[in-house]
């Protein structure tokens, strides 16, 4: 019963300021996966670390070597910050980068082995991916966003749970969280749907619902949480409905 669970930039990091982790937010988020540790592949978004680089170097847009590498071994950074602190909770985590092993084609992920993932499952390690730079087969270098990993894990692996965790109570129509959506429901509501209050340069909450939407048309449903709430994460992962599900429409 494999959970995939994302825990977004905006938790670990502070978007507006270049490279700045928020050490306290990353151990309360280390000890609450730490209750729920078995067969759980963990996301997480490069926050500060990645979109502030990546901005900065005008990426995906520009080929620049200097930036792919800069921008990697920051987002890289921000991952050995997340596994040692799930590793001082008692978890087994490994870190999985994304640049190393996966290749996109127009922006998409078109290869990506999940064997050694798999295996780290069987033998009790959490895989620990993030949102990175990747070279890409048409395009030659572009940005895999956590939100993009996310669907393709979980159609991959079968996943019975997907939980993505972010700053917000959910998707916000009028002010409030929704208690769900579907493909349906996305037009009525398009113009309250928007990008990131930070720097994100992978679309932010319209970028998360489309990857979902198109994930839940594959028959996964998944909900969209504030991961900032003490007991959220435990309770996303147990599979109850915190924030707004994303659904396929019926
Ligand atoms: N309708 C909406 N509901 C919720 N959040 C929204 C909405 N429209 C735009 N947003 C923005 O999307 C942000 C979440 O996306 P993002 O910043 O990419 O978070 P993460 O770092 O978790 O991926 C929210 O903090 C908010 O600023
Ligand atoms: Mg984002």
């Amino acid at each position: 019963m494999t959970k995939v669970l994302k825990i977004g930039g905006s938790i670990l990091t502070d978007k507006t300021f270049d490279m700045t982790a928020r050490p306290a937010a990353i151990q309360a988020v280390a000890e609450e996966i730490a209750a729920y540790p078995e067969d759980l592949v963990l996301v997480h978004g490069a926050g500060s670390f990645g979109h502030i680089p990546a901005k900065k170097y005008g990426l995906p847009q520009n080929f620049c070597p200097e930036g792919l590498r800069v921008t990697h071994n920051s987002v890289a950074k921000l991952n050995d910050l997340v596994v040692e602190e799930l590793a001082r909770a008692g978890v087994s985590p490994m870190p999985v980068h994304p640049f190393s092993c996966l290749l996109l084609r127009d922006g998409r992920i078109d290869k990506f082995s999940l064997e050694p993932i798999k295996e780290m499952l069987r033998d009790g390690l959490m895989p620990v991916l993030h949102g990175d730079v990747a070279m890409d087969a048409t395009l030659k270098s572009g940005i895999v966003s956590g939100d993009q990993l996310v669907p393709y894990i979980a159609k991959n692996l079968q996943a019975k749970g997907v939980a993505i965790g972010s700053n917000v109570d959910g998707v916000l129509f009028s002010g409030k969280p929704l208690a769900e959506i579907s493909r349906r429901c996305l037009s009525s509501m398009d113009s309250s749907l928007g990008g990131s209050a930070g720097v994100d340069v992978t679309g932010g909450m319209k970028g998360k619902i489309m990857e979902l939407l198109d994930l839940a048309d594959w028959g996964i449903d998944s909900v969209i949480f504030n991961a900032a709430k003490e007991g959220n994460i435990g309770r996303a992962i147990m599979g109850e409905h915190v924030g707004t599900r994303v659904r396929r429409s019926n």
